[in-house]
């Protein structure tokens, strides 16, 4: 076969090669090692000088053109392979989006959100504990020792284990802990906010064996009872979102207070478009047609507690409080049924749940729904 012939024919093959594995293989057959190019190549160092003259240039420019054909049918594959590539993959921009599937932010979860920034106002940092608790942070170093009557009111779901420092590993029935643990942690002066899970057995239209709490500790020199009422009415005032917020401490008993106070808030029995009442927060519950609605529990934090989280009660007072977030909420955002707060009915979240882009700030107003 001459040389003139072997070009064509190998640029003919090159030419119909129709994917990237035919034109290696024919790379191959062609310019690798054994390949027949290549073999005439290696016919030029025996020929004699006058023949390599003649015969060099022919064969240098046969792969020369082979390598040019090569090269040129793998530009063309590939540009092929990319024009298929991008007509698979168009986009129609003019059809309508898909429906994404849209979470939404659960009311709990947006309470403690407006909590916590409410708080960190004041200058409050969020504290956590442990939800699996021992029998001393959850009981007796908030002042309640074994066989104290106080422990029986709080239905507790005990755990098999024995707790490091007496008694049995409990699921922790309030946050009330967690000022202890800070309190040990971190010394005085504190002041935290500590949101959380916490159990009791019981089970009804506003109680559910699993709800949350928000504990709030201040502990420093000097503090009094003036502190709280403040503290509360400003948080009270920047939750509700409004000015006209009254409250009424009631003497009360907690065994990690003294004294201890209830608090209650004011409101104003309005009727709704529906026909039913409706309790509005704001005013004084004394007014003609308004009541006094029992909010949450607080009091001086008891001298034995704030011994046994190691600080020295002459040097340091401080007050505390603790808070149902679930019933924050219900009153805030109106629903009726704790229960329905813990069933994930879409239907439940997709009503009473908020944007994940709609973060609660004091200047856009912590309640801000989408
Ligand atoms: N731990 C109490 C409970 O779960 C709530 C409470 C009352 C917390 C008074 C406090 C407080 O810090 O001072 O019922």
């Amino acid at each position: 076969m001459t040389i003139e012939t072997m070009g064509s024919e190998a640029l003919a093959r090159i030419a119909a090669a129709d994917d990237a594995a035919a034109l290696e293989s024919l790379r191959v057959e062609f310019l690798g090692k054994q390949g027949s190019v290549s073999a005439l190549l290696k016919t030029l160092g025996k020929m004699s000088p006058e023949d390599r003259q003649v015969e060099g240039p022919k064969i240098h420019a046969l792969r020369e053109s082979v390598q040019n054909a090569l090269a040129e049918r793998k530009a063309a594959l590939d540009a092929a392979a990319l024009a298929q590539k991008l007509a698979a993959e168009t986009l129609d921009l003019t059809l309508p989006a898909p429906e994404v599937p849209q979470g939404s932010v659960h009311p709990v979860s947006q309470v403690m959100d407006e909590l916590a920034e409410i708080f960190a106002d004041m200058g409050f940092a969020v504290a956590t504990g442990p939800e699996i608790e021992d029998d001393w942070h959850n009981f007796t170093a908030l002042n309640m020792p074994e066989s104290h009557p106080a422990r029986a009111m709080h239905d507790t779901f005990y755990l098999p284990d024995e707790a490091p420092g007496g008694g049995r590993m409990v699921l922790r029935t309030h946050t009330s802990p967690v000022q202890v643990r800070s309190m040990k942690a971190q010394g005085a002066p504190i002041r935290i906010i500590a949101p959380g899970r916490v159990y009791r057995s019981d089970s009804d239209a506003t109680h559910t064996p699993m709800f949350h709490q928000v504990e709030g500790l201040v502990i420093g020199e000097g503090i009094h009872l003036g502190h709280l009422k403040w503290t509360l009415e400003t948080f009270l005032k920047a939750f509700f979102e409004r000015e006209d917020i009254v409250l009424r401490l009631r003497p009360s008993y907690f065994p990690f207070t003294e004294p201890s106070v209830e608090v209650d808030v004011g409101f104003a029995i309005e009727s709704g478009s529906d026909g039913k009442d409706r309790r509005v927060l704001g005013g004084s519950g004394d007014e003609p047609g308004h009541g006094w609605m029992e909010l949450l529990g607080s009091g001086m934090v008891n001298r034995r507690v704030i011994e046994m989280s190691g600080l020295d009660p002459d040097k340091c007072q401080g007050f505390a409080f603790g808070v149902g977030v679930d019933r924050l909420a219900m009153l805030k955002y109106g629903m009726d049924d704790l229960r329905a707060f813990f069933d994930g009915d879409v239907r439940w979240l997709r009503h009473y749940g908020f944007s994940h882009l709609d973060q609660p700030t004091l200047s856009a107003g912590v309640g801000a729904r989408a």
